[in-house]
């Protein structure tokens, strides 16, 4: 009777183990999968930041055209051209081709973030070394002066 009970135990504790062996595998493969919403941001060549869509129109919106040139002229022509020569920072022809509208926006409303985080701007700062500042420009203001980008970029 006794060698019977230890024969249900070592049974019970068999198939116990390969239980916990199952829950083990399933934790194992869901892990990589998780990717949080600010890398898959990242990824998306989208940047960091609060911008996460960005709806553009077509044609260009001619009120941010002109209010966005305004906001270039007062804030960011010191460093940078509208064509493809760098001064302090990259030319801005182009951009609009190479980059999504969200890292644009994202690059200009939050720069020190993404400086840290995305490899694309620590690119830049590698070619320019300076970084550029953090001049406190509204989400709307971007937003005006990535439609002027869009136009300097022969968009209509
Ligand atoms: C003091 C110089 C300076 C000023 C002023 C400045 N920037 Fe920059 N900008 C840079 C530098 C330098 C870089 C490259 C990234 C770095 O090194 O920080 C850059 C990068 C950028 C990029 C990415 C360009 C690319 O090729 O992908 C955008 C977009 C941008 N700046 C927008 C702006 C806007 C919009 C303004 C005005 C509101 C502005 N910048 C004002 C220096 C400046």
């Amino acid at each position: 009777m006794k060698i019977w009970y230890g024969v249900l135990l070592l049974l019970f504790f068999t198939l116990a183990a390969c239980g916990g062996g199952d829950a083990t595998d399933n934790s194992a493969t869901a892990a990589p999968a998780a990717q949080t919403p600010e890398e898959k941001m990242l990824a998306e060549g989208k940047g960091i930041g609060e911008v996460k869509f960005v709806e553009l129109k077509t044609p260009l919106e001619a009120e941010r055209v002109s209010r966005g040139k305004a906001i270039y002229d007062m804030k960011c022509a010191a460093c940078h051209k509208l064509d493809d020569k760098r001064v302090v920072g990259p030319g801005w022809k182009g951009v609009t081709k190479t980059r999504k509208p969200e890292w644009v926006m994202n690059m200009v409303t939050n720069v020190e973030i993404m400086l840290e985080k995305d490899e694309e701007a620590q690119k830049l700062l590698q070619l320019c070394l300076t970084r550029m500042p953090n001049q406190n420009v509204s989400l709307g203001d971007a937003r005006d002066v990535l439609e002027f980008m869009r136009s300097n970029d022969g968009e209509k």
